[in-house]
């Protein structure tokens, strides 16, 4: 009986969090579950975002489903102390479970055209497998401060740090179109020769069958918008990714269509890009697809169990086109959405 932690968090994290659990004990009735706190209300209830009791639930986790963590910017939790902020407490958890590699598609399914703002010819068919570098980058160099009237931060990689995110990006072509775009910014950062040199040097020693390009950050920003079907893999360095993959959220239509699965050394980490969405939090009316197709995600990369992860796939699409959320210009609460998906995958309803 595979064990997977859930980790609702905070704002609309529990809400959409609950949607994925209901649809997972539809399709996969062996799983059991253990809840445990992540985030503000980790902190509110133990003083720490990322609390001892959640951290010892992961040992013997086979996988691990998270919401979402974070409060609205006038948020008292903004003004802790960095290591006790809800964020940080995400950060600790990808790096307690080693999670390098975060998968995040972009993909526009046949007949949901009309939900994007872009061009219905622009939007069709677009599958983007943006591969952000989870553990590295500015997020985690420590060599960081804020002091007075100067503030640093510090982008630093390694060899080993690029190349096993690479590898992930290479491995990932070869089951999609074999092309690669590798993302940075190495007309003026060094960080970004390095990632340039080294995912190059990786493909001509062990990938040589994957098309690879390079592409610079800002020029991406504005070709993944305009023309998303010249990509088929990104990868990038952590900072580039998260604005990335924000970015082209805006192709399927909304954020509430992203979500994503970490990978690295041990059990996965699967949520959904967007957050905690303060905005909207509490009122019943977030969109659970993306954090459904997370734990679709979860099924396929965490528990190899790809036809179940298949069957929610196809049922968030016919849902969506039944009955769209708010954000998508639909009329659907978050509940509604969930029964369209259960009653797609043809379940019944009670
Ligand atoms: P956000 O992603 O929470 O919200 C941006 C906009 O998208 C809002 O208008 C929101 O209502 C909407 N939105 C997001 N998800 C939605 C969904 N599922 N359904 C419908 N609408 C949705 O970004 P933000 O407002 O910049 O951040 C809010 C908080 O979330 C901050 O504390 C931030 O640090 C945190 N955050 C957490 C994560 C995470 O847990 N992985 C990711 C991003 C931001
Ligand atoms: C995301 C979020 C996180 C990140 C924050 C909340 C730490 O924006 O998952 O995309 O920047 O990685
Ligand atoms: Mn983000």
């Amino acid at each position: 009986m595979p064990k997977i932690v859930i980790l609702p968090g905070d704002g609309i994290g529990p809400e959409v969090t609950a949607a994925a659990v209901e649809v997972l004990r539809e399709v996969a009735p062996d799983l059991t579950f253990e809840e445990h706190l992540i985030g503000g209300i980790a902190y509110e209830a133990h003083g720490e975002p990322f609390p001892q009791v959640t951290r010892d639930a992961l040992t013997d986790a086979d996988a691990v489903l998270l919401g979402t963590v974070g409060g609205p910017q006038n948020s008292p939790w903004n003004s802790l102390a960095r290591p006790l902020r809800p964020e940080s407490g995400l950060l600790a958890l990808r790096k307690a479970l080693g999670c390098y590699a975060n998968l995040r598609p972009v993909r526009v399914q046949p007949g949901l055209e009309h939900l994007s703002p872009l061009k219905p010819e622009l939007a069709r068919g677009v599958d983007i497998l943006i591969v952000r570098e989870l553990l590295g980058g500015v997020y985690f160099d420590q060599d960081r401060s804020i002091d007075g009237d100067t503030a640093y931060n510090t982008m630093r990689y390694t060899t080993p740090e690029v190349e096993r995110v690479a590898k992930m990006a290479f491995w990932a072509a070869e089951q999609r179109k074999g092309r690669v775009t590798s993302v940075d910014k190495a007309n003026v950062l060094e960080v970004s020769e390095l990632w340039r040199r080294d995912v190059q040097a990786l493909r001509d020693r062990e990938y040589r069958s994957i098309h690879l390009n390079h592409e610079y950050v800002d020029s991406v920003a504005m070709l993944i918008v305009s023309d998303p079907s010249r990509y088929d893999v990104i990868v990038t360095e952590n900072l580039f990714g998260d604005i990335l993959s924000d970015l082209a959220a805006v192709i399927p239509g909304s954020l509430g269509l992203m979500p994503s699965a970490s990978l690295g050394d041990g059990a996965g980490l699967f949520e959904p890009i967007h957050g905690s969405a303060p905005d909207i939090a509490g009122k019943g009316i977030a969109n659970p697809a993306a954090a459904i197709m997370s734990a679709a995600m979860l099924l396929r990369h965490g528990l190899k169990r790809s036809d179940a992860a298949n069957q929610i796939e196809r049922a968030v699409a016919l849902a969506l086109r039944e009955e769209p959320t708010r954000d998508l210009g639909g009329k659907a609460d978050t509940q509604t959405f969930t029964r369209a998906v259960l009653e797609a995958m043809g379940t019944p309803v009670g």
